[in-house]
């Protein structure tokens, strides 16, 4: 991949803008939740279990690597890392939008690359909306994936100029999950969904969605900032946070929600499995750790984490999540009145 495409550049940019915008300290909606903390828990840490069983595997906790890169050769490296820490951690990992690997075959490597380092775990293929079945089933080989990660991102779209302008994706989506052998899982890129945009994939028969809302990586800031004219500006603030999502997503009880957006450490992890999110996801975070860390130690934080997630539920006097979803929390003014005004339950 000596001679990089545009596309492949695009990607470099993605990740470049992505860790430029990224803020550990940035307070986000996970601030205005507080869990109560039990003075007598009755229970010891040693009481809490985290692994779960997620497309026929059992892993270390529910959490994952949320879609990042692919497709150039220095995102082809961050995705060998990403692999060699999903594997040391037990972790489901997705890759990045696999398109480019559909026109440039040199590129196929920077996604292939993640079963090298982790042969045996959870994969997570991605893709959007507006392929065919046999272009999807390219990207699940690509990655041997064991589910589909299909990327619902109209904000993006609509900000870049080379970007798609027609969105009939539902029937697409219908399609997919008919004809298509892994689960597939429909999600956001940071900007969250509503009851509505919900309904109607529950109602196309999705089962998986992972409503990856606002307050971590902002990609419509990344894609105005990759162009002088800064083409919508007033686009950075739309979106619904991951929190809010989770609140909307609240009423869709056989649904299974993944959620990612702005989790940044350990209690955002609790917090968004509190308010019903099956598994949690983390891009910008993980990428940040990794800018900042060799592989090894970003391995060793996250572990770290991993073993502070039974701490904190102990704190709350859970041994598991079905138990933690029946704490109490108290939720800021700001979210209570984000509950009445749109009648949710
Ligand atoms: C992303 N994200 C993403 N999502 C997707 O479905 N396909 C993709 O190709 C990408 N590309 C991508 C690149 C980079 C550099 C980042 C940081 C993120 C979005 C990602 O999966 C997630 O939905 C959001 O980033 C929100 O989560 P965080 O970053 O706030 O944890």
């Amino acid at each position: 991949m000596s001679n990089e495409s545009s596309h492949a550049h695009r990607k470099d940019e993605h990740v470049a803008l992505a860790q430029h915008f990224y803020q550990p300290e940035q307070t986000n909606d996970f601030d205005e939740i507080r869990l109560l903390h039990q003075s007598l828990p009755e229970m010891a840490v040693s009481d809490v279990h985290l692994e779960t069983q997620l497309f026929g595997q059992t892993i270390a906790a529910p959490i994952y690597i949320n879609a990042m890169t692919g497709g150039s050769e220095r995102t082809k490296k961050i995705n060998g890392q990403l692999a060699q820490i999903a594997a040391a951690l037990r972790i489901p990992m997705a890759v990045g939008s696999e398109s480019i690997a559909l026109t440039e075959a040199d590129s196929q490597a920077s996604f292939s690359i993640v079963r090298q380092y982790n042969p045996d775990g959870l994969v997570f293929a991605n893709m959007s909306a507006d392929k065919t079945l046999d272009q999807l089933q390219t990207a699940i080989d690509l990655v041997q994936a064991n589910a589909l990660q299909i990327h619902l991102n109209p904000i993006q779209e609509a900000i870049m100029p080379e970007g798609q302008r027609q969105f009939y994706w539902l029937k697409n989506l219908k399609t997919y999950r008919e004809n298509l052998d892994v689960p597939i899982i429909a999600k956001e890129v940071g900007f969250g969904m509503d009851q509505l945009t919900i309904s109607k994939l529950v109602n196309a028969g999705i089962k998986y969605i992972d409503v990856s809302g606002k307050g971590g990586t902002n990609f419509a800031k990344i894609e105005n900032a990759r162009r002088p004219q800064h083409d919508l500006p007033y686009l950075d603030n739309m979106g619904l946070s991951t929190v809010e999502s989770l609140l909307e997503a609240n009423e869709f009880k056989k649904t299974h929600f993944f959620a990612s957006g702005g989790v940044r450490q350990p209690l955002d992890i609790v917090k968004a499995w509190r308010l019903g999110a099956e598994m949690v996801g983390m891009s910008g975070t993980i990428l940040n750790l990794l800018r900042q860390n060799p592989v090894e130690e970003v391995i060793r934080i996250l572990q770290t984490w991993l073993d502070q997630l039974p701490l904190i539920m102990t704190l709350l006097g859970a041994k598991n999540l079905t138990e933690l979803r029946e704490s109490d929390l108290v939720l800021s003014p700001k979210l209570q009145s984000y509950i009445q005004q749109r009648e949710l339950k």
